[in-house]
């Protein structure tokens, strides 16, 4: 299961199931009934296997958005079933041989029902979900994580920094808390802070915090952008900030709906969050630190609005995009750059007067 750039999916319309008349309706629970009798008699034939088989028939069918930590019907039929029948993770071919009796297949049948009917995200509905190997807590609270960034913490930021130096991380825009928990795990000697504006979403990941038993490393911290780490610096600034343009915002289909919009959503075209930590991560970056944050499919609007900084756009193997990295020399430069294009246009304004 490979984690999705949401972003990039987002921008593709939504698919939806038909609209449905009441004689539609009347028909369907029969056929529902038809189908619950059928489930009954089928119980004892029925294996872990069939049952994901059945359900993601079903999730395909319905028309469901994937992109929310699974990718496919497959994957996020057996993350319901998973969760449903209470499965072990250590996963065996014997496990999808399971017989699994009436109780555990209405169970499973509940689930399909939300999914298809409210159009949940599949992680939203079993409380959990996976982001650089390790498990994190969701809910409606925090955005489900699925950033390519993940790729790079695994890969401990190399080649772009040498891990042996990396003292102090900020993640800004934490959600979940899952940038910030893997980069402490990934770093074991490094303290990392992760921030974010909204008090909701800093429940859940301290809820993560305790479940990694981070909390002597990572620091949770309410702060819009850079408020609150007025002094602070760091070898790594890294962030995965809301960059949803609000044309967008409109189209998403019905699943990010279920999303917080602070997490999503920023200003008329994706650059509101982006253009505060440019303008400010250089004050926070040592020297031979790096910025890398995550902006999906605003990359176009990034580099037409920052035509000055020389942004490296990275590649991912298990796929996504939209992730761009500077160095503190390079942001440190860009700025020196602005200002004395400020002050030259101020020159010449004086010398017109
Ligand atoms: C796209 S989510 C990323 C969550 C998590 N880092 C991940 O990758 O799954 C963006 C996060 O930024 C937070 N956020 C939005 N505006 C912010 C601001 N002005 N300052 C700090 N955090 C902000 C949101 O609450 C949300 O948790």
């Amino acid at each position: 299961m490979r984690e999705v750039s949401h972003r990039a999916k987002a921008s593709k319309p939504g698919r939806r199931a038909a609209p449905r008349t009441a004689a539609a309706r009347r028909s369907s629970s029969r056929a529902g009934a038809r189908s619950a009798g059928s489930t009954q008699r089928r119980a004892a034939a029925t294996s872990v296997r069939k049952l994901i088989e059945r359900a993601a028939k079903q999730l395909d069918r319905a028309g469901v958005f994937f992109g929310h930590g699974t990718d496919n019907p497959w994957d996020d039929a057996a993350a319901l079933v998973w969760y449903a029948l209470a499965l072990p993770d250590k996963v065996t071919p014997r496990t999808y041989e399971r017989k699994v009796n009436a109780a555990g297949q209405a169970k499973v049948a509940a689930l399909i029902e939300r999914r298809i009917r409210e159009r949940i995200p599949a992680v939203y509905l079993t409380g959990q979900t996976w982001f650089a190997g390790m498990p994190f807590n969701v809910d409606p609270r925090v955005l489900i994580p699925r950033s390519p960034i993940a790729e790079l913490i695994e890969q401990r930021f190399v080649p772009w920094i040498d891990p042996a130096r990396v003292k102090d991380i900020l993640d800004i825009g934490t959600g979940s808390g899952c940038i910030a928990i893997a980069c402490a795990a990934a770093f074991p000697k490094a303290k990392v802070d992760g921030s974010d504006i909204s008090p909701e979403a800093l429940e859940v990941a301290a809820t993560n915090v305790r479940r990694h038993e981070a909390g002597r490393r990572v620091r949770l911290v309410k702060s819009n952008h850079f408020s609150e780490l007025r002094g602070r610096s760091y070898d790594i600034i890294v962030s995965n900030p809301p960059y949803v343009g609000a044309q967008e915002m409109r189209q998403l289909p019905p699943e990010y709906r279920h999303e917080p919009s602070l997490a999503l959503a920023a200003g008329p075209s994706g650059l509101d969050s982006v253009r505060v930590i440019l303008g400010e991560a250089g004050r926070h970056l040592r020297p031979g630190g790096v910025l890398v944050v995550e902006v999906g499919n605003t990359e176009t609007a990034v580099r037409r609005a920052f035509p000055e900084l020389p942004f490296t756009w990275l590649d991912f193997e298990r796929g996504g995009g939209g992730v761009f990295l500077l160095t503190a020399e390079q942001l440190n430069a860009a700025s020196r750059g602005n200002a004395a294009r400020r002050a030259h246009r101020v020159t010449r304004y004086r010398n017109v007067r």
